[in-house]
């Protein structure tokens, strides 16, 4: 069983992903937020699970927060600290601390459109294809090895709600899984920064969009 940590800022839709999940082999230690009102913490704590605010407007700089954060999630043993939707950019001491047990997801098909605005930027651009990447964290911003994406087609009348909502789905979906791998022992980064799934199965097919018609 590994215990996990969960650092979210907002609404914590990732956060409730993963719990209605029920991971066998995944305990859920605590939910820590750096904002006192971020809706997820009351689904947290309606679930009985331990909630912590750190508030980083307490603290004079990133490392003085990062230092706090480390301080509480080591307090519960993480064995892995998942970002959900965790708006703060976490220092390279913070990174490195936790490499190989920190995962984020991010609401795009990274490399593209990494930081922030991406189904604006996105629909800006014009690609018919969009999506979001889980990933390992590292010092470099939204760059970590990449565990699983999931791609969904950006539609003719797509605004920046209707993609984002499309996206948030899937994100759900590949969220739990990549979270079960790692609780399970199938997932683990590499000196040379390799993610390694034991015995994923192979992806198949191709998402076109708009699709192909036939002749
Ligand atoms: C999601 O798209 C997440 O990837 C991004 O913030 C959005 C909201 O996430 N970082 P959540 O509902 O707080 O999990």
């Amino acid at each position: 069983m590994k215990s996990v940590v969960i650092l979210i800022s907002g609404h914590g839709s990732n956060m409730q992903a993963l719990l209605d999940a029920d991971l066998p082999d995944a305990r859920i230690a605590a939910v820590i937020s750096n904002q006192a009102d971020a809706p997820g913490l009351e689904v947290a704590q309606r679930r009985a699970i331990s909630t912590r605010v750190i508030p980083h407007r307490n603290y004079p700089d990133r490392t003085a927060f990062d230092a706090a954060l480390i301080e509480a999630i080591d307090g519960y043993c993480a064995d892995l600290v998942v970002l959900a939707g965790f708006m703060r950019i976490l220092t390279p001491e913070f990174t490195a601390r936790y490499r190989g047990r920190l995962l984020n997801i991010h609401p795009s098909l990274l490399p593209a459109y990494g930081g922030l605005n991406t189904h604006e930027r996105a629909l800006a651009d014009g690609v018919k294809l969009h999506g979001c990447t889980v990933h390992f964290v590292t010092g470099e911003l939204d760059h970590g090895p990449i565990v699983i994406q999931a791609a969904v087609p950006v539609l003719a009348d797509d605004t920046q709600e209707t993609l984002a909502a499309r996206v948030l789905c899937e994100e759900h979906r590949i969220y739990p899984q990549a979270v079960r791998w790692f609780c399970e022992g199938r997932l683990s980064l590499s000196a040379d920064g390799k993610v390694r799934i034991d015995h994923a199965q192979r992806a198949d097919g191709a998402l076109i969009a708009p699709p192909l018609e036939s002749p």
